[in-house]
């Protein structure tokens, strides 16, 4: 068989935070008592008026949508103050950030990203045989925050993109506006992609503006988290138009449907809905960092402005995957950081932030451990 590039022969997959129904049937526990802290979902659920919008959908399954998302692009060009042809739309960000990888690195390019950093950079890039170089040093082990002049020490001529997290992950820490605009500036050679998936935990407006200031950064954002739709997909980019012309002639033609189009404009509408997440959130944040206080073979990563954060094991004589191992069984679901982040080791685990209960439950089952 020949494939497009050698490392399609042996290629790496993402690692998803472990399903509840699994983890019910193989320990055998109540699901209703298991805490899903792997994947930074929303504990709410999706967002009332979208739900009610993907309903009202149902009847026009037949027609085809508009192959650009128009009506959904409208509505955020009105949130991000620019114009409908300056935003792309996508199957979740993800697919946004691997037709990025597709238009603006050619094989063998260079991207750059923080490492450790959220796996599908490295993993598209790898399966579209870019080259991923992932800036570890950059990473501060005590806050494991970014530190940009490290960051900034691994940029080359040749570099074709950048990517910025923020919040970070797994960290969750937070870069300023001036720490942004430094790394955008020092990389006039590439694509500047601002990953603002966890913006809304941050409790700041974000630094969507920033995609009208340079020609080559685009912001991107998922309906993922704070509006609860992970399940049906939908992310979207804020660029400079001939960025967004050459992602729509690289993506797949109709890659949103019309539950996504309709049910993202009406999530948009739900102030309540965020406004109810994040508040819960950032409550539950400040809570589960006292409750770390009463543990000592455990520290809770400071510094996470977003709705997980980094768990460090301090006792040498046990490892991520023993812990990851030992709450499952307590009906804890966790990321293994020695498993789920290239260049985070078997000192971490990455934890969601829920509603107090679930922390409640995180905390009593690290105290238990072994
Ligand atoms: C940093 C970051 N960016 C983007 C995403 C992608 O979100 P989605 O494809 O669901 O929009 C995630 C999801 O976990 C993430 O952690």
């Amino acid at each position: 068989m020949q494939f497009a590039h050698a490392g399609l022969a042996s290629p790496e997959y993402y690692v998803p935070g472990l399903p509840v129904d699994h983890v019910a049937a193989r320990y055998g526990l109540d699901p209703a008592e298991i805490a899903k802290l792997g994947s930074a979902e929303n504990p709410f659920g999706p967002s009332p008026k979208a739900r009610e919008a993907v309903a009202a959908a149902l009847d026009r399954l037949h027609l085809y949508p508009s192959w650009t998302a128009e009506p959904l692009r409208e509505a955020i060009a009105e949130l991000a103050e620019c114009e409908p042809a300056e935003v792309i739309c996508g199957a979740g960000e993800t697919e946004i950030i691997s037709l990025i990888i597709r238009a603006f690195a050619p094989e063998g390019g260079r991207i750059l990203m923080p490492g450790p950093c959220f796996p599908i950079y490295h993993l598209f890039a790898e399966g579209e045989g870019r080259l991923p170089v992932l800036a570890q040093a950059a990473t501060d082990r005590s806050t494991m925050a970014l530190d940009v002049d490290g960051y900034l020490d691994h940029l080359t001529e040749d570099t074709r993109i950048v990517f910025v997290t923020n919040p970070n992950s797994p960290s969750g820490t937070w870069l300023t506006e001036g720490d942004v605009r430094r790394i955008v500036e020092a990389a006039p050679q590439a694509l500047v992609v601002l990953d603002e998936a966890y913006v809304h935990y941050s409790d700041t407006p974000g630094h969507l503006h920033l995609a009208r200031d340079y020609e080559h950064l685009a912001v991107l954002r998922t309906f993922s988290k704070a509006f609860g739709l992970a399940g049906l997909r939908i992310g979207f980019g804020v660029a400079a138009r001939p960025i967004v012309d050459a992602l729509l002639a690289v993506k797949t033609t109709w890659n949103l449907g019309q539950l996504q189009i309709d049910g993202a404009i009406a999530a948009l509408g739900d102030d309540e809905h965020v406004r109810r997440t994040v508040d819960t959130i950032v409550a539950s944040r400040a809570y589960v960092q006292d409750r770390f206080e009463d543990l000592d073979r455990f520290r809770m990563v400071p510094g996470s402005r977003s709705n997980f954060f980094l768990v460090e094991i301090l006792d040498p004589d046990t490892d991520s995957t023993r812990v990851f191992d030992g709450l499952l069984e307590r009906g804890v679901i966790v990321k293994d950081g020695s498993v789920s982040f290239r260049g985070l080791d078997d000192r971490f685990l990455r934890v969601d932030v829920n509603v107090k209960e679930h922390m409640d439950r995180l905390v009593s089952a690290l105290a238990d451990l072994p």
